[in-house]
């Protein structure tokens, strides 16, 4: 079994979503040994821009064309980031929350990935999703918090759009450990969350990618 480990915050040691990450990988590692992780960290990766050329190519796509030649080059970063997405058998996505939502640099991954054609395609019965059979793990950490029931819960943008957006490219198998407050009620609450949440992940780990 190969992962994707998509991580998108650039706190390295720091990081409160990595320690819980690096939990759920404790509980994978022991359900199987073998198992290959690949580690993008979009933080640090140098992402292809998404120049005019860049973009005229999805138009293309869109359109049912292939890319013309002129367009070739702007997208060779492209098709390697889209292969290597699809090269693997499930996902496991690392992200704080920014501004109630995801932050850019993984914005500016989705961006370059999300292409028709090859993630999903248009039918007379709308978008179809082309990842067949593929399941996700996202693992947050929020300052707040946005559990369901809080009143925070209405400003948790993160959520729903990781879901509609790999949603689109058909992986609706998607499980979210959100661990949260980090910040707002202090040192003791966040410590005692992250224990929580490692906790849970690491028993999902151990299970979440079984067949
Ligand atoms: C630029 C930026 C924006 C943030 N926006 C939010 C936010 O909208 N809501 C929130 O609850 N926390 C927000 N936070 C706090 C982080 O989500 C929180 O501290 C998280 O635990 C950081 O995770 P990390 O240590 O893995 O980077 C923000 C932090 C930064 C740096």
């Amino acid at each position: 079994m190969k992962i994707l480990h998509i991580i998108a915050t650039p706190r390295g040691e720091e990081s409160r979503t990595l320690k819980v990450s690096s939990a759920f990988f404790e509980g994978l590692k022991k359900s199987y040994p073998g198992c290959k992780v690949d580690t993008l960290d979009v933080t640090k990766e140098k992402l292809p821009p998404l120049t005019v050329k860049a973009v005229n190519g999805k138009y293309v796509l869109l359109g049912g064309k292939d890319l013309p030649e002129d367009i070739k080059p702007a997208w060779t970063e492209i098709i390697k980031h889209i292969e290597r997405f699809l090269s693997v058998d499930a996902y496991v996505i690392s992200t704080p929350m920014w501004n109630f939502s995801i932050p850019y640099y993984l914005k500016h991954y989705i961006d370059v990935i999300l292409q028709p054609k090859y993630l999903f395609r248009y039918t007379e019965k709308g978008p179809e999703g082309l990842v067949k059979d593929k399941k996700m793990v996202v693992i947050t950490s929020r300052g707040g918090d946005y559990s369901p029931g809080s009143p925070g819960h209405a400003y948790d943008f993160q959520e729903p759009y990781i879901r509609s957006v790999f949603g689109l490219a058909g992986i609706q198998d998607i499980t979210f450990i959100n661990s949260q407050p980090m910040d707002a009620l202090g040192p003791s609450v966040q410590e005692e969350k992250i224990k929580e949440s490692r906790e849970l992940a690491r028993k999902l780990g151990e299970k979440a990618f079984d067949k």
